[in-house]
This record gives C-alpha cells, structure tokens and sequence, in this order.
C-alpha cells in the first residue's frame, strides 16, 4: 500500500474562509515536507495551485530523505522536451524520488496559460505528446512532426533511464478519453474519492481498456480524512466543519465548479448536489465516505471519517475495489497529517516504513537507572 499526503495551499482548519486560513509560505511547506519524510508517508503530491510545483518540489528535496515527490503536470503546457528535461534532473539529484501525475485540467483553467483546445482534443495531444515523452525517456534521439508536437533532434542529456529509472506516470481523469490514455501510458490511474463501489467500476473498466493494448496498471485514490480516537467524535468534527459552511462559500463554489468540462468533477459535484442539507449524515454517500466537502471545495471533496479502526476498514474495503494508493489530506494539513501519521499509518502495510517508530514515553524516564544517570 502506498499512503501520500497532500502538498498545495490554501490551507488551514475551514481554508474556504478567510478566518479558516493560514499563510501558506516556503516556511511552511518546509514544515509539511520534513513532517510528511519523518512519519513515513510514500510521498507528497504537488497539485497545481498558487505554487509552481517544479520550484516548490526542487526547494523541498534537500530537507527530505526518502519522500517520493509527486509533481502534476498538463501535457502541452510545457514543450515536452524541456518538461522531459525538468523530470531528468530532479530524478537523478532526488536519486529516483519524482513521480509524475498528468493531469489535464479543465478548459476555464487552462484557457490563462494559452491552452485553448477542447476537452477530447486535450487527450488527443496528450497522446502524442506522451508518446514522445516515453521515448525522450528511453534515451531516444527523437524527430517528431506531428499535429501538437514538432520536434527536431530532440535528446536528453540526462536521460532518466540510464542510471536510475525514468520517472513513473501516474494520472487523473474519469473521461472516457482520459482513460484510453490512461491505458495506454500511465503506470497508475487515480481519481477523486468516489464510493468504493464506484471504484470498484472504474478500476474494472480501466483495466479492461488496459488489457486490450496489453497492459496492467494499479490504481489510487484522493480523499480527505476526518480520523478522531472514536467515531462519535469523528462525526462531531464532521458537523463543526459543517457549520462553517456558508451559503456564501457554498454558492461560490458550486458556481467554480458548475459548467466544468471536467468528467472527473461532474461526478464529484453529483455526489452531493450542492446543496446544504440539515443533517451532514445525509452525505455519507457509502459507509463511512462523507461527501459534504465538495460543496465548497473543487476537485477531491470526499473523506473518510472515524475512528483509526473504522479508517483503516475503510481503506481496505477500497483496497477490496482494487486500490493499493491512498493521496490523503486533512485539515489542516500539518496536524492532521501527524494525527493520522500517529494513529493509522502505523498500522497500514506502507511500503516505505519509517526506520524507527518506537516512540519515547514519560515511562521510558521513570524506567531508567536514575542513580548512573540522573534526571536534573
Ligand atoms: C488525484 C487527482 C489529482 C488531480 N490533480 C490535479 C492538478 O493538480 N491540477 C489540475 O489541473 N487537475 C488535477 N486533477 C484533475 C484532472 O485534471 C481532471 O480530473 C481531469 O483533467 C478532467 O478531465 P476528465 O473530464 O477526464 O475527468 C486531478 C485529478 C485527480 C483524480
């Protein structure tokens, strides 16, 4: 099982508000990457937000020992020589710690950087464009005249594959043209944190997609967490931050997120419908799945709530659908990430484990020989 924690502001305990947020800075950051190393998450993912990710993963590697970095990126955004380029040397100064997620945004969002392609027009360039990025990985000295893509004599210097393994692909999109590209050439296929059912759906139908090129992919999923020491109080963190939901919030979002081209948000915003009911029980969209944060969140809006033993139920019964990665978050980012560091990853089979985990008690003082060493 991989277990990554989410790396990308706004952040805070309710950051939809003002009064909920706290400054997101370099300092910050540093805190969330050197926490997220020590407890023994597989890694970080950098979303793209107010942050450039390439700069904010590259400042964070050298405070970091074994976090696995996971950097967002939109294909065609970037000429995919020069991307190729970024990937290769963070790969080799990280010692094989970049993972790549594509990821291919929605036509309001890329619209500001000059991306204007509609959405299945947006795959179909991913398509060549990821077909040059694998050979540019392989070492390939590549000329490419394509319809989105033109290259002449394009080599890396350092390519990725010699000495330490190119960078996998992972990859979000629910889009049926987003999961033929997937199949084609992604390692991993995430989504937003749909019901274990419905992953169990899509796990099955990318697959398929998938076995007809000859492939096999594993598959992850983006949630948040509410984990508290019982379920009671899991649910009454759930409804403090249902009270801070306003209709102002509400509204602003679900007019963000309406007339998306997003397949992938589509189905998020369906789990809730915008709407503030009374109870935020009547959003537990599957046991123990709450789907009340995508009223005033775009993008991932669903989390796990309850106790440590009802979380990690909840993750196997995903792990049950299929899913071997987890992206969590918690609000804020840094506290919850050690709570749920502390009381849940602890127990999950990660398969990067931190090397000492034994913690240091008040009881570990009174069980020392005070005379040959006495407490001052
Ligand atoms: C786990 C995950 C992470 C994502 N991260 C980003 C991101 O950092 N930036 C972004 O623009 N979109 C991100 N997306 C959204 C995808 O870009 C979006 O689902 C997709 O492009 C919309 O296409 P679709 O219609 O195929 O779903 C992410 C999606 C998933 C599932």
């Amino acid at each position: 099982m991989n277990v990554l924690w989410y790396m990308c502001a706004p952040d805070g305990a309710y950051p939809w508000t003002a009064q909920g947020s706290r400054k997101v800075d370099y300092g910050y950051f540093r805190q969330l990457a050197l926490a997220y190393d020590q407890l023994g998450y597989t890694g970080a993912l950098f979303a793209t937000g107010a942050h450039d990710v390439w700069v904010l993963a590259a400042s964070l590697l050298p405070i970091t020992e074994r976090l696995k970095l996971l950097i967002a990126i939109h294909p065609g955004l970037v000429p995919v020589t020069l991307l190729g380029k970024m990937a290769a040397t963070l790969q080799d100064f990280s010692r094989g710690r970049v993972m790549i997620n594509v990821v291919s945004g929605d036509a309001k969002m890329l619209g500001a950087y000059g991306m204007n392609l509609p959405h299945d027009e947006r795959y179909i360039m991913a398509d060549e464009y990821l077909s040059v990025w694998h050979r540019l990985m392989a070492g390939e000295s590549v000329t490419h005249e394509g319809k989105y893509v033109s290259v002449t004599g394009a080599k890396l210097a350092l390519p990725a594959g010699s000495t330490i393994a190119p960078p996998p692909l992972w990859f979000g999109g629910s889009s049926d043209a987003a999961i033929d590209i997937a199949a084609r050439h992604v390692d991993t296929y995430l989504s937003w944190g749909e019901t274990p059912e419905q992953m169990r759906h899509k796990v099955t139908a990318v697959a398929a997609a998938a076995a007809r090129v000859g492939r096999e992919l594993s598959y992850g999923v983006r949630l948040y967490v509410v984990v508290r020491e019982t379920d009671a109080e899991a649910w009454a963190a759930v409804q403090w931050l249902y009270d801070r939901m306003d209709e102002t919030a509400i509204v602003a979002n679900q007019r963000f997120v309406g007339g998306t081209d997003s397949v992938g948000q589509q189905r998020m915003s369906a789990l809730h419908g915008g709407i503030k009911v009374a109870d935020p029980r009547a959003l537990e969209v599957a046991p123990n799945i709450w789907s009340g944060i995508g009223l005033v969140r775009p993008g991932p809006g669903t989390a796990i709530v309850g106790s440590p033993d009802t979380v990690i139920r909840t993750l196997q019964a995903y792990q049950a659908a299929g899913v071997e990665t987890f992206i969590l978050s918690g609000m804020p980012l840094l506290e919850e990430a050690y709570r749920f560091g502390e009381t849940v990853l602890p127990r999950l089979p990660v398969a990067q484990p931190v090397k000492d985990t034994k913690p240091f008690t008040w009881s570990t003082l009174f069980d020392r020989d005070l005379s040959s060493n006495p407490v001052p």
